[in-house]
């Protein structure tokens, strides 16, 4: 059996995901979280919250916003028009496949972000045939994602599920701003479920129809290019394929964020702040540093939104997948929103101190004018009208010319100091967005070991279900109470499993497949010198501790205390 389906059977088993309504024969794509699952993801998220939100609280706030969105807000941001893929469907069997994927992986040819014509074109030249009956396939056309539906009793009222939660960040941008400090920069973040409708959705958690997104839409001057908060991530490096090298085939290379920063590699040194923020947030889910880099897309296959973009790939049991995407999106959003709403959602930058500036005016010679007959007064209006000062000046310079009269007989343009004191702009955004359940899955993939025939889930104690496990060795009442004693006095400072049925193997074995790092056991010893032994789950060894300390060699050990650095200080 292959390492992700091991993966997949044991996810189903333990609890930790399945697909849903399984019972009426599932829907591709839909999947339910299970109690361990849940328990896993809720960590991740958590740890999610820490990294972005927490730790840049000074400039972070986090909101929620509704999932049902009106039309209006999507053909704002493009949705409507270009959150598509490409189709194409057998002319025999009429089953429908995703175009480029299926030339993907059938002619391996990388064709992302190629036009349906472009698409039909290849199928034709290659000769590509239905998998499945083997019929001709029809021409590509593109299919929009968006899952539509109406908002209340008006068939004329469209809404969609949301396919990102950005546009919320975007619509509410200038409460959020007013509320607030009224400042730059300003991330506004948001957890929340979408909805995308896949076309053949096959790879469990990887491609969903309803997932959970974990975004910061990070609002930016432009012009303000610096960042005292990289300076934490300065030396820290993570390898990325740039699209040069990409286009080339060639290799991701390791470079360090200020190297990323002062060459320019990325259009903001902001980019570089969430990417390697995004860095630290994939190592935390127990993801090595060799195990993952970010992939620069070319144009042609960036968001219509995007103006830089870089995946974050993810490499584990042999498959690639993208656990993150960071996009500079520019003014494109709020400028669009801005124009479809009607609302002016610039910000007003006031200088530290007035400038002056030198600005340029037109004056036009009243009296010599009022000589002229009304065909020339008119005409002469008409020219300058739709002119700036200094295109006017040019005219007049060169000596033009209107209906035979000199331009400079009746026009001057004159220069005058004039203090400004801020200036509005839209703000330009910079966006990292992780999908939760992708971050799920790679992680327990990541975390999956095999050892003698049994199944460890080494997990990181950050995102662990449990921290710990509590068990009776026998099904004897005296064992059984002191361990619930035990664990509801545990309970108070870590999240506890007491389980007391089947053999003590087994119960072993299920605390492994799930991840918990530790597991307490009450034995007959216990009822006679007060001890009970602590086991590891990644070595297997144990050690005995008085009852009394149990939670304090726990709070080391979270705190990061080796075991075996525990179990050489108790063996003395
Ligand atoms: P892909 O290229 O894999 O379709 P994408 O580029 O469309 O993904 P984004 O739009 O950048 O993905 O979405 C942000 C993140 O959301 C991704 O990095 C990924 O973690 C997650 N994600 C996107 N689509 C799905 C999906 N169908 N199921 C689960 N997670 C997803
Ligand atoms: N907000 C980026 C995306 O999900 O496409």
């Amino acid at each position: 059996m292959p390492e992700t389906e091991k993966v997949i059977e044991l996810a189903k088993r333990r609890g930790i995901f399945w697909p849903s309504y399984e019972i009426y024969g599932g829907v591709a794509g839909l999947y339910d979280i299970g109690p361990v699952g849940a328990r896993i993801k809720n960590k991740i998220v958590q740890l999610w919250r820490k990294i972005f939100v927490e730790e840049n609280s000074d400039f972070v706030v986090e909101i929620e916003t509704p999932m049902i969105t009106p039309s209006k807000v999507l053909e704002a941001s493009g949705h409507v028009e270009n959150f598509t893929d490409p189709i194409v469907e057998c002319q025999k069997c009429h089953k429908i496949y995703r175009a480029d994927h299926l030339i993907e992986e059938t002619l391996r040819l990388s064709v992302e972000g190629l036009k349906p014509s472009e698409l039909t074109n290849i199928i034709l030249q290659k000769g590509l045939k239905c998998p499945s009956c083997g019929g001709e396939l029809g021409e590509v056309r593109n299919f929009n994602l968006l899952f539509s539906t109406t908002i209340g009793p008006y068939a004329g009222y469209v809404g969609y599920l949301r396919p990102e939660t950005a546009q919320g960040m975007f619509t509410a941008f200038r409460r959020v701003f007013e509320s607030t400090r009224e400042r730059l920069p300003l991330g506004i973040a948001q957890v929340g479920r979408v909805g995308r409708n896949e076309i053949s959705p096959r790879q469990g958690l990887v491609r969903m129809r309803e997932f959970t997104i974990m975004e910061v839409e990070f609002f930016i001057d432009p012009e303000d290019k610096d960042v005292p908060q990289l300076e934490r991530y300065w030396e820290e490096g993570f390898h990325v394929l740039f699209k040069d090298a990409k286009e080339k085939g060639g290799d991701p290379v390791r470079v360090k964020v200020k190297d990323l920063v002062s060459e320019k590699l990325v259009v903001n040194p902001w980019m570089a702040f969430w990417m390697a923020t995004a860095s630290r947030f994939v190592k935390s889910l127990g993801i090595s540093e060799g195990s993952f880099y970010f992939e620069e897309k070319l144009p042609h296959e960036r968001a219509h939104y995007s103006s830089q973009t870089f995946d974050q790939i993810v490499k584990v049991m042999g498959e690639k997948v993208e656990i993150s995407g960071h996009a500079y999106r520019g003014d494109y959003d709020l400028s669009r929103h801005s124009r479809f709403s009607g609302e002016d959602l610039s910000v007003f930058k006031k200088f530290d101190k007035a400038r002056v500036i030198k600005k340029r005016s037109v004056i036009l010679n009243r009296d010599r004018l009022r000589q002229e007959d009304k065909d020339f007064q008119r005409e002469l209006m008409k020219l300058i009208s739709d002119k700036k000062p200094e295109e006017v000046e040019i005219m007049i310079k060169a000596g033009g010319e209107l209906m035979g009269r000199k331009l400079s007989d009746f026009l001057s343009v004159i220069e005058r100091e004039e203090k400004e004191h801020g200036i509005r702009f839209i703000p330009h955004v910079v966006e990292p967005s992780f999908g939760v359940e992708r971050c799920l899955y790679l992680s327990v993939l990541n975390a999956y070991r095999e050892k003698k025939d049994r199944v460890v889930l080494s997990l990181p104690k950050e995102i662990v279900p449990y921290h710990v496990a509590v068990f009776p060795l026998l099904e004897k009442d005296e064992l059984k109470e002191r361990s619930r004693k035990i664990a509801g006095e545990l309970k108070q400072k870590f999240e506890v499993l007491y389980d007391e049925s089947g053999s003590i193997g087994k119960r072993y074995a299920r605390v492994d497949e799930i991840g918990v790092p530790y597991a307490i056991t009450v034995d007959p010893q216990t009822l006679n010198d007060g001890t009970v032994t602590i086991r590891d789950r990644d070595s297997w060894e144990q050690i005995r501790v008085n009852e009394g300390e149990v939670l304090q060699v726990l709070e080391k050990l979270f705190s990061g205390a080796d075991f075996n650095m525990i179990l050489g200080e108790a063996k003395r």
